[in-house]
């Protein structure tokens, strides 16, 4: 494995997606848990020092203890890790008010370990404001380029490797193998970071916790929470009783779909609890979207608390909880006591209920999360889900949320998400579906006028819904979609398609 310490960069994510692409496994910690007492427990092959916003001469600047230069484990120096080692090794780092950012040309001067098979010259990534004067003794330049004369240096006796500019980002030409030279030629790891082996020790590492005690767990029909659910299910069976509460605002046929696959199927443990009237009777005429969200969140922790408090002695509770909630929650510069806040998604349980968390997942990105999945059974269309949000199909009918414009929602969303599917378009957007208007327009249907509601199509790409962009989707695709919904959904005589991206939108329309 290797360790990634947290010096704050934004692309910390991106280094530990490149080293787990390689099949490697690697954590993300912040520099105060960089202790020998840790180095000793989880022996990691390699450590990676990341970039980060921070001068070495700043006062809060983050800092790990130089032990690790001492040669044991190889050290790659990125960025401000770079500097940092070079500054505790007594080199010399030169403070600089200017930043030198984006592309730059990169001359090897040195075939080290680290630039084996890689062309003399190469284009690569610059982010960074302070530069190298003075390299420490033993280390030798291995690279330059034209602004920068120390954008690579090494010291390969002490397993000491530094780069100033960033191999994980894709404008790096040769970022990856330059990162794989390091994984493998210097750290010597073994590409065993496979969705098989991290599904058979994690089910084994929850049988273990849990024991023959029982666990709960929160199912919203969502990638995460199913994954979570069906690996904590392998390990314990029917001690684990996941609850999935209907909301009445879910879309056609997902409850039954769920109820279907999961419990009918794969044969969990699964109560599901109708409690459409407890959400909708508080909803009556209610048309501002945070009030709406309020209302949702707090029925629901009462809806899922009074189902919990049934299941007696439960002592786990189970989440789906990512790796990028985890990371956001640790911070660069904090010691191990803040390292780890949890993402409670279901709420304050009653507090009698004092339940250990179990989250599977912390250390799995999305795609992980999905390959994941389908090695343990999941059926397709649960593993390739699009995000739902909680508030459901309340925040997507704009204004009062009444049965029957669910029912005109729902089934202008089913006709949407057919054609989107049929098209090939469902797995390459990020999301898809219906929006309705609080207004109505007027149409001609057969002889007669008409004066109906209107849906929204709302379809964009995105990455990690920070930013989205809409999604140019076919014009064919679009008229199916409209021609089927005119139709197929009595109420509705107009359609239009959302062309606004994100910024300035959102990707909900509430
Ligand atoms: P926006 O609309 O903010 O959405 O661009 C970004 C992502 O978050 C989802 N979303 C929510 N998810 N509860 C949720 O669980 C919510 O209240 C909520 N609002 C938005 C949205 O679907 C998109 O994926």
């Amino acid at each position: 494995m290797i360790l990634i310490i947290d010096f704050g960069s934004q692309f910390n994510q991106l280094i530990a997606r490149r080293v787990r692409e390689h099949q490697v496994y690697c954590q993300i910690i912040p520099p105060a848990m960089l202790t020998e007492e840790y180095i000793r427990e989880v022996k990691p092959e390699g450590i990676i020092l990341s970039g980060g916003p921070s001068s070495i001469y700043g006062q809060d600047s983050p800092k790990v203890n130089p032990f690790i230069f001492n040669g044991e484990v190889p050290v790659l120096g990125i960025c401000y890790g770079l500097q940092f080692m070079v500054h505790a090794l007594g080199g010399k780092v030169q403070r600089s008010e200017k930043r030198e950012y984006g592309f730059a040309e990169l001359s090897i001067s040195t075939h080290s370990d680290l630039f084996q098979g890689i062309d003399q010259k190469t284009q690569c990534w610059m982010s960074h404001g302070d530069s190298i004067s003075e390299l420490p003794k033993g280390f030798t330049i291995t690279a330059s380029t034209d602004n920068t004369r120390v954008a690579a240096a090494s010291n390969p006796e002490k397993n000491l490797y530094g780069l100033q500019f960033h191999p994980e980002v894709d404008h790096t030409l040769m970022g990856r193998e330059i990162l794989s030279n390091f994984l493998f030629r210097i750290c010597s790891c073994k590409q065993n970071w496979t969705m098989k082996s991290f599904a058979q020790n994690t089910i084994e590492d929850i049988r273990k916790t849990i024991g023959d005690k029982k666990a709960i767990l929160g199912l919203s029909g969502g990638v995460d929470s199913s994954v979570a659910a069906l690996l904590i299910h392998k390990a314990i069976g029917k001690n684990l009783t996941c609850i999935y509460v209907d909301n009445g605002l879910m879309r056609k046929n997902e409850s039954k779909i769920l109820k279907e696959t999961l419990t009918r199927h794969l044969d969990m443990n699964i109560r599901f609890v109708n409690a459409a009237d407890d959400f909708l009777t508080p909803l009556k005429d209610v048309t501002d979207p945070e009030k709406k969200r309020k209302i949702i969140g707090n029925v629901f922790i009462n809806v899922f608390d009074k189902e919990a408090s049934r299941i007696k002695d439960a002592e786990f509770l189970g989440q789906g909880t990512l790796y990028p909630d985890i990371i956001e929650s640790q911070s660069a510069f904090g010691g191990p006591s803040d390292v780890i806040k949890s993402h409670h998604n279901v709420g304050g349980l009653p507090e009698n209920m004092k339940l250990k968390l179990v989250e599977p997942l912390k250390y799995l990105f999305k795609d992980e999360v999905r390959q994941l999945g389908a090695e343990i059974g999941l059926p397709d269309d649960l593993v390739w889900r699009q995000p739902f949000p909680g508030p459901g199909l309340g925040i997507r009918i704009m204004g009062a949320i009444t049965r029957e414009r669910l029912d005109v929602l729902r089934e202008a969303d089913a006709v949407l998400l057919d054609e989107i599917k049929k098209a090939g378009y469902y797995k390459k957007v990020w999301q898809s579906f219906a929006v309705l208007l609080p207004i109505k327009s007027v149409g001609v249907m057969g002889d007669q006028r008409t004066y109906e509601n209107t849906i929204v199509i709302r379809a964009v790409t995105s990455k990690d819904a920070m930013t989205a962009d809409w999604a140019k989707l076919p014009y064919e695709v679009l008229g199916r979609i409209s021609n089927r919904i005119i139709n197929e959904v009595n109420g509705v005589n107009r359609v239009t398609y959302d062309i606004t991206s994100k910024p300035p939108g959102t990707i909900e329309w509430e």
